[in-house]
């Protein structure tokens, strides 16, 4: 991974453009809210750079005299890469515990250390695919470059937008000005269609003629939109969410077990070999557990 030094060096219109993730000091420049989320925009094109949809990006909170050692992960899109100088990204932060507070209550002009982008971002295929894409609550954000990305393909797509109740709903306007085909649904019926974004799925891989679906949201809408993609026989690309500690594959906080192409289910570092996932192989039921058939689980204590 590059550092701070190397992300100033880069910074230099001779320096040799990073292909990888950064550390970078960015600067806050726009604070936007919907419903109960915090849009950030910032400056910070080192992370910009390198952006694939699907990566994230790993934030300092509580600054300098902190106690709060870890970084919080949030999704990127919104990302222009622009000149040297000029690369901005977005993240949306759910306030709900001491970071993404923290984070929240920060001004325009404050500075966040950032690490990224991390992970693995979604394949995109070779050629236009018809595609559904699902999120669920903030999980819409990463999916807002995605389809960009799809679109620029040629690829016919059509999204749906969910959440528990209207102000939990993310990105749906600016989903209906990139796509148009969007449909929202809410559990309380607050917004858009009464019920889970699973609903209409089936309906729209039909109608569309889907050959693959993609989603990010909470593990059980993930686990969910699998089996939906599953029983019409084509592949899932989900990101999760996983609860991470380090973001950068040396804690193993964020392992989920996932079958391998050779039928051995491993433990999996969401943040290096993730967040992006085909839902298949992912065996959700387990998920926080640790299954006996599990490679190496005997030494794990079993
Ligand atoms: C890939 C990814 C993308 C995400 N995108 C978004 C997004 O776009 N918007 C958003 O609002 N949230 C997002 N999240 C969730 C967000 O990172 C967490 O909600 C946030 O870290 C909460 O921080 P907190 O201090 O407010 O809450 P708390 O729940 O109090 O703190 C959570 C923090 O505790 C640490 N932690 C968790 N589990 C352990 C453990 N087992 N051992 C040690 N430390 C642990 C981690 O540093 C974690 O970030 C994303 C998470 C991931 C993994
Ligand atoms: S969060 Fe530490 S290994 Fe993934």
């Amino acid at each position: 991974m590059s550092t701070e030094t190397d992300t100033a060096a880069s910074g230099s219109a001779t320096g040799p453009a990073p292909t990888g993730p950064v550390q970078e000091v960015g600067e806050i420049f726009d604070i936007t809210r919907f419903g109960d989320y915090t849009q950030l925009t910032m400056v910070a094109p080192g992370v910009a750079r390198a952006f694939a949809p699907g990566q994230f990006v790993a934030v300092a909170v509580g600054g300098p005299r902190t106690s709060m050692l870890l970084r919080r992960s949030f999704a990127l899109y919104g990302v222009k890469p622009g000149g040297e100088f000029a690369g901005t990204i977005q993240f949306v932060v759910d306030p709900h515990g001491p970071g993404t507070d923290w984070l929240v209550g920060q001004r325009i002009g404050s500075r966040l250390n950032l690490v990224g982008p991390l992970g693995v971002p979604f394949p995109i295929p070779r050629d236009a695919v018809p595609a559904v894409l699902v999120g669920g609550g903030y999980g819409t954000a990463p999916l807002l470059p995605l389809a960009e990305r799809l679109l620029a393909l040629g690829s016919e797509i059509e999204m749906i937008v969910g959440a528990s109740r209207a102000g939990r709903l993310f990105g749906e306007l600016q989903a209906k000005r990139l796509i148009g085909k969007v449909t929202v649904t809410t559990d309380d019926g607050s917004a858009g269609q009464y019920g889970q974004v699973t609903d209409p799925l089936p309906s729209a891989i039909e109608r569309l003629g889907a050959e693959i679906v993609y989603a990010c949201g909470p593990m059980g809408m993930l686990a969910a939109v699998g089996e939906v993609a599953r029983a019409h026989a084509i592949p899932a690309q989900v990101a999760v969410e996983e609860a991470m500690a380090c973001g950068i594959g040396v804690c193993m906080t964020c392992v989920l077990p996932v079958r391998g192409a050779d039928g051995v289910s491993r433990f999996v570092r969401s943040c290096v070999e993730g967040p992006v996932f085909e839902a298949g192989r992912v065996r959700w039921a387990d998920v926080g557990t640790l299954p006996a058939d599990l490679y190496g689980a005997d030494g794990m204590g079993r």
